[in-house]
């Protein structure tokens, strides 16, 4: 049993009681603490465990090392420190010593095994925690519940090409810690034989990453990825090495490789971060190194037991131009510059067979109503962003999947008072990134839903979906009184189906087809004169990734 800390807490005047658990993974013992769910039940929690040595000095920009076992017992009962990044409050502490991982279950009992979700944050690759991710609501459910940290920005994903970084390092953080779910999780009450990954934004193209990695093959049986793909048709046109040059530069370094290497290995963190924050790590990550002969490969991996289902949001980069919008200058900019900056900006990069203008008049065409682009524009900008952004990534990624496996495809709709975002006249308008996932984990903005809030039925019907579909593999449920509405059809690209998820469970078909058209059109352009199949693209881009693992 665990020391009690009852006395210390009387003197300090705290009214809780700390009734910790005690565990012995492979790694040494560990002191839990016990959370609270919104309905009151008991959560045993393991904060801040180690699933990598810290990868600092010479394990800096280097894929992580499993840690060395420790001799005494290990307090889990705070969160560990965040991955570097630009990070101004004062509440957290943050560090390189970051690959940390937590666990949250409501039993320990290893006879009575409960499915697994894994919850990868999202950020961009460059900011968030997994400690800003908080269990509350899916406690209330039958499952265990993990989320853990990555390396973000340049720690995360600087490519050099060489020994020195090889790149995408986050990415292998995140199949080490799944790597430690298989080998420890059922001393938390958890079936390593039923895992979902899940995950927002960057952690929807973190959990499409992993299936195409090796290095994470067998470690997970379900994906839950929203609003993101791994098939995002392109990063920006920016070269690796010519990003850690800049980083370089601005930390006064020569920019020689061996100087740049040196530099980057013994520079502080936290200068580094700063320096670097301003370069989106999107960017960062590592698609080159194609190899045409590994691309069969991806077919075998893909197992029938995978299934995916995902979010499709419309408006996902509003705020963005409400930015835009709002500022004269930025508004010049777009109206005078559109030709030269738009495939950039919207994310289809000129490929050489089609000219910047052209996907620039593409898009016009397409997407924008009026000569000039002012507030009249606004929803049809919301939509050319979120497409370029997110959802045609998202739709190559649903429709050539479910070649291999059962996919519930999803648009959210429902608008609480909480939804992200708030214009005009500060109220809800419109779904926005990020919208699904505050009714499935609790982060620090907004409020915790509590159970007699207008939302809270949202709670209870995206917790049941999850948990469901983490059990087995489909999300319709009709015997549970939040889900009995709910006819979830799988999607593929012959029926197109999706459920609308708002007030009400709508089946749909074809969602955003005419608008989606017009990027595979211009796909089916770019790869032409390789006479590549859309098809066949989607592969190659997935596999980009694998190679680079
Ligand atoms: C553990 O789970 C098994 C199977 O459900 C059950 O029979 C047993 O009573 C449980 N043990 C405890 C301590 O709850
Ligand atoms: C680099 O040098 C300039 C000019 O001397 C200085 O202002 C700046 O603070 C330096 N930057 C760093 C990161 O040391
Ligand atoms: C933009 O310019 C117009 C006309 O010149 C002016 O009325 C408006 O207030 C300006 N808006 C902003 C946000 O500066
Ligand atoms: C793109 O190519 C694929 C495969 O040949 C085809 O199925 C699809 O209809 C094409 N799309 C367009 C818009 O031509």
């Amino acid at each position: 049993m665990c020391a009690k800390l009852f006395t210390a807490l009387i003197i300090f005047n705290f009214t809780i009681f700390i009734n910790c658990e005690l565990i012995e993974i492979e790694d040494g013992k560990l002191k839990g603490t016990v959370l609270k769910t919104r309905k009151g039940l008991d959560i045993q929690s393991f904060l801040g465990i180690p699933y990598a040595e810290p990868p600092e000095g010479e394990l800096r920009f280097k894929p992580p090392v499993p840690n060395k076992k420790w001799e005494r017992t290990k307090d889990a009962t705070k969160f560990g420190p965040v991955c570097m990044q630009l990070y101004e409050g004062t509440e957290y502490s943050m560090s390189e010593n970051c690959l940390h991982l937590n666990v949250f279950t409501k039993s320990l009992n290893s006879s009575d095994l409960k499915p697994v979700i894994v919850y990868i944050h999202g950020g961009a690759y460059y900011a968030g925690a997994a400690l800003f991710n908080l269990p509350d609501y899916l406690l209330d459910r039958d499952v265990v519940f993990v989320t853990l940290n990555y390396r973000l920005g340049i720690f995360g994903f600087l490519a050099l090409g060489n020994e020195h970084a090889y790149g995408n390092m986050g990415l292998k953080d995140q199949a080490l810690a799944l790597n430690w779910i298989q080998k420890n999780i059922a001393k938390f009450g958890g079936d390593p034989n039923q895992v979902t990954i899940t995950g927002m934004s960057a952690g929807g193209f973190s959990v499409t990453a992993q299936m195409a990695s090796e290095m994470s093959k067998g470690t997970f049986h379900k994906v839950i990825a929203m609003s993101g793909a791994i098939t995002w048709q392109t990063g920006l046109d920016r070269d690796n090495i010519e990003l850690a040059k800049q980083v370089a530069q601005k930390l006064n370094c020569s920019t020689n490789m061996n100087d740049l290497i040196d530099c980057l290995k013994t520079e502080s963190a936290k200068e580094i971060a700063a320096v670097s924050i301003e370069l989106l790590s999107l960017t960062w990550v590592k698609k080159d190194s194609l190899q045409m002969n590994q691309i069969s490969c991806l077919r075998m991996e893909i197992s029938p037991k995978f299934r995916i289902k995902f979010l499709y949001l419309i408006e996902s980069k509003i705020l963005y131009h409400l930015a835009l919008l709002s500022k004269n200058e930025s508004l010049e900019l777009l109206n005078n510059k559109f030709p030269e900056i738009a495939s950039r900006c919207f994310f289809f990069r000129g490929n050489g067979i089609k000219t910047t203008e052209e996907i620039a008049n593409i898009f016009k065409k397409h997407y924008l109503p009026f000569e000039k682009i002012d507030m009249r524009s606004f929803n049809s900008l919301a939509q050319l962003c979120g497409d370029g952004t997110i959802g045609y990534g998202v739709h190559k990624f649903a429709h050539y999947i479910s070649k291999f496996t059962d996919v519930y495809y999803y648009k959210f709709s429902y608008i609480g008072r909480y939804s992200n975002f708030n214009y005009p006249g500060n109220k809800p308008y419109g779904i926005h990134h990020n919208d699904d996932n505050q009714y499935v984990v609790v982060s620090n903005n907004p409020p915790m839903i509590k159970e007699s809030d207008p939302e809270n039925f949202m709670v209870e019907r995206m917790t049941r979906i999850w948990e469901q579909f983490a059990k087995y593999g489909d999300p319709n449920n009709p015997n549970d009184e939040f889900l009995a509405d709910m006819n979830w059809p799988k999607h593929n690209s012959d029926n197109e189906y999706f459920l609308d998820i708002g007030e009400y469970f709508i089946e749909k078909q074809g969602l955003y087809l005419e608008r989606y058209q017009v990027w595979d059109n211009l796909e089916n352009s770019s790869y032409s004169q390789f006479t590549f199949s859309s098809t066949f693209s989607i592969l190659l881009l997935v596999m980009l990734l694998k190679i680079s693992f």
